[in-house]
């Protein structure tokens, strides 16, 4: 009973009752016909529970059939990712609250095959130690991720040393302070101790959490604008969010001549090219 809806509950309950009283009504005005209103009034009310339970089992049925394949598709990249690195040390979580594999395997993609020198993220997380064996397969390159939070900078810290990756990787506690982004008030991460090789090739946004704020990741591109080389990249994970479609149609407008794409991915991923 607990876990019935108000409307279950008055069907289950308010069904049966509706059935004697109209039955009672008709008995007291036409006899013993009522038995047969009785049964038909019952009947209907079976037909009408079973097509309802039908409706629900199907609706489960697509729910999961649609997960198992977001499962496989995401397992498929993993493996792939697995293969790729044949990590000699565990591997930390993917989806949720981390990248998907699937955005995992888009960013080694686009490293290995572009081999950007200078990679920033936003966050920090699974994410950082692809990037860095990425790097480090490469054999160049470092990835400098801002965290605002103590605990994941140092679980962030922990994963990397665990894989042998301090040359490629390092997080840099940045806690959110507010910048002037545009004339505007926004919280973003401290750049004070960002301390850049070189221009930024590649720019992987996934984070601040959107709790922190409204477009809680919009100052990302703004606020580094200057430092971005050439055809710098930009990732902005969980695309498929309204705050996320809306900062990234904004980048594209404050940056004539970029270019702009989503990507289908399980979260939806922006992609920004700068000119
Ligand atoms: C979306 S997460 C970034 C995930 C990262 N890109 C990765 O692939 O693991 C954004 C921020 O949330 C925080 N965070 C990460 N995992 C979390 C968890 N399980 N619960 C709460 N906050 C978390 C960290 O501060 C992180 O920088």
């Amino acid at each position: 009973m607990a876990r019935m809806s108000d409307r279950q509950r008055a069907v289950v309950l308010g069904g049966p009752l509706a059935i004697l009283l109209v039955s009672f009504v008709v008995w007291l005005l036409v006899g013993e016909v009522a038995f047969l209103v009785a049964v038909a009034l019952t009947g209907a009310l079976l037909a009408y529970l079973i097509v309802e339970a039908r409706g629900f089992s199907l609706e489960l049925f697509e729910r999961q059939l649609k997960e198992s394949r977001t499962s496989y598709a995401q397992l498929e990249a993993l493996q792939g990712l697995l293969w790729t690195f044949k990590p000699d040390a565990p591997w930390p979580s993917t989806r949720f609250w981390a990248a998907s594999p699937d955005l995992l395997r888009e960013i080694t993609t686009h490293v290995l095959l572009e081999r950007p020198q200078v990679v920033v993220e936003a966050s920090s997380g699974t994410s950082t130690l692809v990037i860095a064996l990425c790097l480090q397969r490469l054999g160049a390159g470092k990835v400098i991720a801002l965290e605002h939070d103590p605990v994941y900078v140092e679980k962030t810290r922990a994963a990397i040393a665990l894989h042998g990756l301090q040359e490629q990787a390092t997080v840099i506690h940045a806690p959110l302070v507010q910048h002037d982004v545009n004339g505007s008030k926004h919280q973003w991460y401290d750049l004070s101790a960002l301390q850049l090789p070189g221009s930024i090739d590649l720019l992987v946004v996934d984070g601040p959490p959107e709790t922190t704020q409204k477009l809680a990741r919009y100052p990302a591109v703004p606020l580094l604008a200057s430092k971005f080389s050439r055809g710098a990249r930009i990732l902005l994970d969980d695309g498929s969010r309204p705050d996320e479609r809306l900062m990234a149609r904004r980048w594209a407008e404050e940056n004539p001549g970029s270019q702009l794409e989503f990507l289908h991915l399980e979260a939806g991923a922006w992609s920004l090219r700068m000119p």
